[in-house]
């Protein structure tokens, strides 16, 4: 593993390790970098532009044909054709980064944001009331505000806020209603909270509701996984034990309390300046964080308590904000197809997609919409954890020790995050060991791990050495020995990891297959597939189609569009608009029930199969 080298990306930073042939793409999306892929990586609309600032990166044809030679001598590279073969420091200069900035996300996502937000501060100087105008403090300040309800909270603060400031006040308004009054100028103070509740991760973004700006970013894992790592676990733990639904409320709204405090200590910014927090999640997760029972989402014919958006307030769930912030959670489409696909529709504006598109959003929910013939149909899988390590003999999440990449030079080499010595295998590394190994004919159709008499003839020594035959008879493949793995273990793929990532990627290709069905199309139909969720983005994009678990169109149409649900809450927190775009798009989207499918566990049993060579085809350029 030591042939890995580090590629610095500027202005932040921020390094990762990458093997020789790395795709700048690649390395930069692994250091946490989106970069926006318009043109699907064909190296033709140039957007993808990076700075190489030292080290070598060899230019490509496409690369001097798209920028010219001159531009090229200077070190501008695409990021989606550049190699890297050394290490490097590279700058991705914002222009270039997918929803870095709410202006820009993309030609072909939701398009420029104007920030127009629900919520906005009025700085008033009203001056010292006048003998003989009898008017009341509240009478003189609304004269200058839009029409609308006062809150209680607001009125109560008046009198001292004017009279400790020479009556001059900031107001702070939302759709109208006076929610705050502040002594003095805070107009520049305005701030939102965007959250993305996942089975598995939340994410929150403090978003600057003047500039559009994102001010901080804190992620953690959803506690809720303690009770069980998927949906229907924790909607048993709801209907079975009293007490059930308030403990997971109490996880997720502490851990969101702790990335409040996080956020704003990070943009040293006062929490009491936070007025308006969104949240968009899967139906579970968006019922549970309300605190509204989810049993009935545990029987047929799982209904949702809602489905338009919900407001209230921060008090209602003890938010680490001002109290009277308005929260607003996102509308939902049916039982298992929540606010997050409404959020990453309105982010990729997929209901405007010419030609049929697909959106999926990979997670331990998988989320998959298909927009085509004028028709929006939304289904939900049960993936399950397989992509994030869990129920992997050897699998972890995808930090420092996880393999995640796999490629085959003469043997199997391998990437590990933070260039340590492995420890086990993420999602990714498990995909492209899959997709390598049928290659190689290591695996069957049927996904067996074959023996080495079995292999073709061809398959290189090395390889041939590291299939393990286990106590069953049923053959391991050798990762890392003792003395290369972090544990001092052999670290083995295993027969069941196969099958896992068999049921995961099974789940979401029959979905893909039903929706397609039902309007008559064929994967080949398909103009565009757009990959949601963080996990979504590392992935290897002609490994997941050589597993089966995408379908086989060229990778040129296959893209990655970041985290659709997150950007999509933050669109809805930057502006009204895409708000009540949000609040209307879910009346248009027809929830496909996977469970009550006549024909989804016949394609699931033949999504379990994995593609003949031909049947996958060739993907183009990575
Ligand atoms: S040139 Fe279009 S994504 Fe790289």
């Amino acid at each position: 593993m030591s042939h890995e080298f580090r590629i610095v990306f500027e202005p932040s930073g921020r390094s990762v390790f990458a093997l020789p042939g790395t795709v700048v793409l690649e390395a930069a999306a692994r250091a946490g970098f989106i970069i926006q892929t318009p043109c699907g990586g064909n190296g033709t609309c140039g957007k993808c532009l990076v700075n190489v600032r030292s080290g070598k990166c060899p230019p490509t044809d496409a690369e001097i044909r798209a920028l010219g030679v001159e531009r090229v001598a200077e070190g501008c590279r695409l990021a989606c054709q550049a190699r890297l073969t050394g290490p490097a420091t590279i700058e991705i200069p914002d222009s270039s980064l997918f929803g870095a900035q709410q202006q820009i996300l993309t030609a072909d996502s939701g398009g420029p944001v104007a920030v127009v937000p629900r919520v906005r501060k009025h700085y008033i100087a009203l001056g010292p009331p006048k003998m003989g105008e009898p008017l009341s403090d509240l009478e003189r300040l609304r004269r200058r505000l839009p029409e609308g309800a006062t809150r209680l909270a607001a009125l109560r603060t008046l009198p001292g806020a004017l009279r400790r400031s020479g009556f001059a006040v900031t107001a702070v308004e939302v759709d109208g209603e006076l929610i705050a009054v502040e002594a003095g100028d805070t107009s520049s103070q305005c701030y939102g909270v965007a959250f993305d509740i996942g089975s598995t991760t939340l994410v929150g973004t403090l978003v600057n509701l003047i500039t559009g700006a994102d001010l901080a970013l804190a992620s953690r894992v959803n506690p809720q996984t303690s009770f069980g790592d998927d949906v229907v676990s924790r909607i048993q733990l709801c209907r079975t034990e009293p007490g059930g639904l308030a403990r997971l409320q109490g996880a997720v709204l502490e851990a969101v309390n702790k990335m409040l405090d996080e956020v704003a200590r990070k943009a040293d910014v006062s929490r009491q300046n936070i007025y308006e927090v969104v949240f968009a999640g899967n139906t579970t997760m968006q019922q549970i964080l309300c605190g509204v029972d989810p049993s009935a989402l545990g029987e047929i014919p799982f209904i949702p308590a809602f489905r338009n958006a919900v407001e209230m307030r921060a008090s209602d769930l003890g938010l680490h904000t001002y109290p009277e912030a308005c929260v607003h959670v996102f509308a939902q489409i049916g039982g298992f197809v929540g606010g997050d696909t409404v959020a990453g529709i309105i982010a990729t504006r997929l209901d405007e997609a010419v030609e049929p598109a697909l959106l999926v959003d990979i997670g331990t929910n998988g989320e998959i919409v298909l927009a085509a013939k004028g028709r929006m149909l939304a289904t939900s899988v049960a993936a399950g954890p397989a992509f994030e390590g869990a129920r992997i003999v050897n699998g972890m999440r995808a930090a420092p020790g996880a393999i995640e990449k796999v490629i085959v030079n003469g043997d199997l080499k391998m990437n590990v995050i933070g260039n340590v010595k492995p420890a086990g295998l993420c999602g990714t590394g498990l995909i492209d060991a899959a997709a390598e190994l049928l290659r190689l004919g290591v695996l069957d159709t049927t996904g067996r791990i074959l023996a080495p008499e079995e292999a073709p003839a061809s398959l290189p020594d090395p390889i041939k050495r590291r299939l393990i035959r286990g106590h069953g008879g049923e053959f391991s493949v050798l990762l890392a020995g003792p003395s290369e793995s972090a544990t001092g273990q052999p670290l083995l793929l295993y027969q069941r990891d196969i099958r896992e990532l068999q049921l995961a990627c099974g789940a979401i290709r029959a979905g893909i297959n039903i929706l397609l069905g039902m309007l008559n199309l064929k994967p080949g139909d398909l103009g565009s597939v757009l990959l949601a969720g963080a996990f979504g983005n590392f992935i290897r994009r002609s490994n997941a189609r050589r597993i089966g678990m995408l379908p086989a169109i060229p990778c040129s149409r296959i893209r990655f569009v970041g985290n659709a649900a997150s950007f999509g809450a933050k669109r809805a927190l930057l502006s009204r608009v895409e708000k009540d775009y949000a609040d209307r798009v879910f009346l248009s989207v027809e929830h496909v029930d996977l469970s009550i499918s006549p024909d989804f566990q016949m394609e699931f049993a033949a999504a379990m199969m994995l593609p003949e060579a031909d049947e996958a085809g060739d993907c183009g350029a990575e």
